[in-house]
């Protein structure tokens, strides 16, 4: 039940810190620094073995996984690629011996992704799944994986589940890096890092009244742009999607290197870009980009790192999110934009837990 929340959507949202916790609960060797996903069904020397990896998953889900590109290569040195459900089954993929695909959906019922698995298992490579919801479809079929544990999920807009994703993710690519070439103390790094998550979480969470008071600002304009590199980048699709998904306005994503290559074309006034400025690899590039939109008049919100003078003074309005590290700054950054998406949707007066045209889980292709 919704509880003391309007919404199922802003419940989903303030259960994060708990949902994190539940996703890393019990998966953590602090001794060596490492994950423990007994479900992953991987022996240390099957694991050692995995060349490439490949994500497989749609909407936000896939947001994820284009989120653990960043942590396969960047931790566990392993080539990964991010696919669209749809376009893994229809084309015809070549999957090379020791690859491992990764499923990812949150209800395990999204037919263009059961549709993935049936195609990995066909081509006999390794799979293992992350679904949140047990027994599903794609936990079946694919036979192993990892569960999120963050609960039923009733809003039709992803929030918990996409942050869970995340989080298990990172497990997964600790486990990998530990596996290779990530030494003992930077596993033991990473993990203090995972751990602070929901702390980090109740901190966004706190300023939900500030967020509020910046949407209520914004609640008028049509068209948006989310811009974000490294990490960030794929952070940025995912907020612009919620915002599409329950107010109903126009909202794009862009990596911020793309902004010349097109979209700078549209910006005016009438365009508010959200510039992900978080203190993280990129960061002084963000700031030139948000001069390139402050030049052509488009207001910026900022997602920045709490003190961050600069950001705040190039900005219009700026969210302030304490320091983490480029790995962890997604998670915090993505509950801010859950936040600022559903207070844009509240002041349109728009239903949010039950957008139209949407379904929770899509069984036809
Ligand atoms: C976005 C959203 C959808 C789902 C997508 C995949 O908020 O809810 O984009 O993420 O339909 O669903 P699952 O994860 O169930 O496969």
């Amino acid at each position: 039940e919704k509880g003391n929340y309007p919404h199922f959507m802003l419940k989903e949202i303030f259960e994060q810190p708990e949902t994190i916790e539940n996703a890393i609960r019990g998966r953590i060797n602090y001794e060596m620094g490492t994950a423990i996903l007994n479900g992953l069904g991987f022996s240390p020397c099957e694991l050692a073995q995995i060349s490439r990896i490949v994500i497989a998953a749609c909407g936000s889900s896939m947001h994820a996984g284009m989120v653990a590109e960043y942590y396969f290569e960047d931790i566990a040195g392993i080539s990964t690629s991010v696919e669209q459900a749809a376009e893994f089954r229809y084309r015809n993929p070549i999957i090379e011996p020791n690859t491992l695909v990764i499923p990812i959906s949150q209800s395990g019922e999204t037919a263009d992704t059961i549709a993935a698995v049936r195609e990995a298992v066909g081509k006999g490579a390794y799979i293992s799944a992350l679904c949140n919801v047990v027994g599903s479809t794609i936990a079946r079929e694919a036979g192993r994986g990892v569960y999120l544990h963050a609960g039923p999920e009733i809003s039709v807009a992803s929030t918990k589940a996409f942050s869970s994703q995340v989080a298990v993710l990172l497990l997964m690519a600790l486990l990998l890096g530990r596996n290779r070439r990530l030494s003992r103390s930077e596993g033991c790094e990473l993990v203090r890092e995972i751990e602070q998550t929901p702390e980090l979480i109740r901190s966004v969470l706190a300023q939900a009244e500030e967020i509020r008071a910046i949407a209520k600002r914004y609640a008028g304009f049509d068209d948006f742009f989310y811009i974000g590199r490294g990490c960030l980048y794929p952070t940025a699709l995912e907020g612009a999607l919620k915002l599409k998904e329950i107010s109903y306005v126009h909202a794009e994503g862009y990596h911020a290197a793309e902004l010349k290559h097109g979209p700078i074309s549209l910006l005016d006034e009438r365009h508010p870009v959200l510039a992900l400025a978080n203190d993280i690899p990129g960061r002084d590039k963000i700031l030139g980009n948000i001069q390139e939109c402050r030049a052509r008049r488009a207001p910026v919100v900022a997602v920045a790192t709490a003190g961050d003078r600069e950001v705040e003074n190039l900005t219009d309005d700026v969210i302030f999110i304490p320091h983490c590290s480029r790995f962890i700054a997604p998670l915090p950054t993505t509950v801010a934009l859950q936040l600022f998406a559903y207070y844009i949707a509240v002041e349109r007066g728009c239903e949010i837990d039950q957008p139209r045209n949407l379904a929770k889980s899509v069984t036809v292709e």
